[in-house]
Parts: structure tokens; sequence; C-alpha cells
């Protein structure tokens, strides 16, 4: 039976007490489901608070973002050796919403996938098309691109996973996604891809979907042969609803 890998982003939603709750919430369904691992990304400044609650409960911190700079003179920003210094494992990378809302283009997206991977965290990257992209057919060509255009500058041997979320940027908080049958095959494409051009990151490649995720068609999509996990937006916000969700994977 594969492992599935759930990512869940809470964006910039929570409270410490609606964290508390959801965290109740998570451990009951980590308890009885063995096939899956969870990772959280809370909002920044709730981390620390986080991964206390969290405790001794089987479930990863992702960090949502993180500045270029280690220190300095950057107001606002946290750095790799912070998230570091309280002890987190995985940072998003290249999410949509911080290429568009931030203006985080593909040269910033690959520093900062490789300033994670250099010191020792794992990058989760985000990629994918547009809808015009996707009407077009060219949601291949762009997923390769942007891989592309990271992974020549990676020192694959440090990699410990490539983590790899295609989410289609026309899904992501719309209630569309493209078939599962769809989400299969660009899966398919990319691993393909990176085990033609990176021998060694065979069997260390993992590739989530992500972009609304939801109880209707969760199953269905890590039903897929490469689909490895899901990267989960809103739906993971509500608690009850996540757990009916993730109870589909028994
Ligand atoms: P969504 O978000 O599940 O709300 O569409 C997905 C994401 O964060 O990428």
């Amino acid at each position: 039976m594969k492992k599935i890998l759930i990512l869940t982003n809470w964006k910039l939603n929570g409270t410490k007490k609606k964290i508390k709750k959801l965290i109740k919430k998570y451990k009951n369904i980590i308890d009885k489901i063995k096939n899956i691992k969870i990772i959280i990304a809370p909002p920044l400044i709730y981390l620390d608070y986080t991964k206390k609650k969290i405790n001794k409960i089987n479930i990863k911190l992702a960090a949502q973002n993180i500045d270029l700079h280690l220190s300095g003179a950057y107001t606002g920003e946290t750095s790799i050796m912070m998230l570091k210094d309280i002890g987190i494992k995985y940072v998003i990378i290249g999410h949509s919403e911080r290429r568009i809302y931030h203006n985080e283009k593909n040269n910033i997206v690959e520093k900062k996938f490789n300033l994670v991977n250099n010191n020792g965290l794992i990058p989760i990257l985000c990629i994918g098309e547009n809808y015009a992209e996707y009407q077009n057919n060219q949601t291949k060509k762009i997923c390769i691109k942007q891989i592309k255009f990271i992974l020549k500058k990676t020192k694959t041997k440090l990699l410990k996973k490539l983590i790899i979320a295609y989410e289609p940027i026309w899904a992501i908080g719309t209630n569309k996604s493209p078939e599962p049958r769809e989400i299969q095959k660009i899966s398919k494409y990319i691993k393909s891809y990176i085990y033609k051009k990176h021998k060694e990151l065979y069997n260390k490649t993992i590739i989530q979907y992500g972009g609304s995720v939801n109880i209707n068609n969760f199953h269905e999509i890590i039903k897929q042969p490469d689909v490895d996990g899901a990267l989960i937006g809103n739906a993971s916000l509500n608690g009850k609803n996540f757990i009916s969700m993730i109870k589909q994977i028994r």
C-alpha cells in the first residue's frame, strides 16, 4: 500500500483557539490510519505554537514561505535559520499565491528552493499552469519548464526527497479541478521526466496534487498510481470534514 503525503496549507487563517481544535481532530486520524503522513503549514506566526500543540503526535510542520536572506535589515521577514532554530523541516516554495501576489518569478523560486535544500530542510515545490495554458494544452510544457529551471542549480544529492505539488493555478480555491485521469497523466509525465534526467532522484520523488481537493474528489485523486498525496487548502480548515475526507484512504 502506498504512503500518502498530505500537506495542509492553512494560508492566512487561524487563531490559537482554532489551531488547538484542529490539532485534536488531526490527531484522531493519525492514530487510525497508518499509511499517511501529515504536514501542516500554519501561518508563520503560529508555527511555534502549533509545534507545541503537536507535541508527540506524529505530524510534521512546514513554513509557507521564507526570505532569501539569512539575517539583517529585512523588516517583516523570516529566515531559514529561524526555521531551523525552532525545528521546522519543510518549506513551501513557489506557491501560486506567492508567485501572483508577491511577484515571485521562477528565479526567486529557484533561489528559495535551493536555499532551503542547501540548508538541510526539505522544500515542497509548487508548480502549475494557468487556465489559458491549460486550454492550450501547455500543462506539460509549463510544469517541466518550472522544474527544469530549479533543478539545474540544485545539488540533487542533498535532496532528502523531491516533493512537487502539481497545482493548476485555475484550480486553487475555485472548486474546479482537472479530471483525476488528467492529474495522473501529468504526474506520470513529471516523474518520467525527473527519472530520465536525474536518476539519483528515483524513488525519492513525491508528486502531490493540489487545487480544490475536497471530500468529493479526494479519493479518486489519490487513487491514481502516480499521485502520492495532496496539498489541501480550504478543505483542511474544517476539522470534521477533513477527518471524513482522510478516512476515505482506508
Ligand atoms: P485549495 O488550496 O485546496 O483551497 O484550492 C490549495 C493550495 O493551497 O494550493
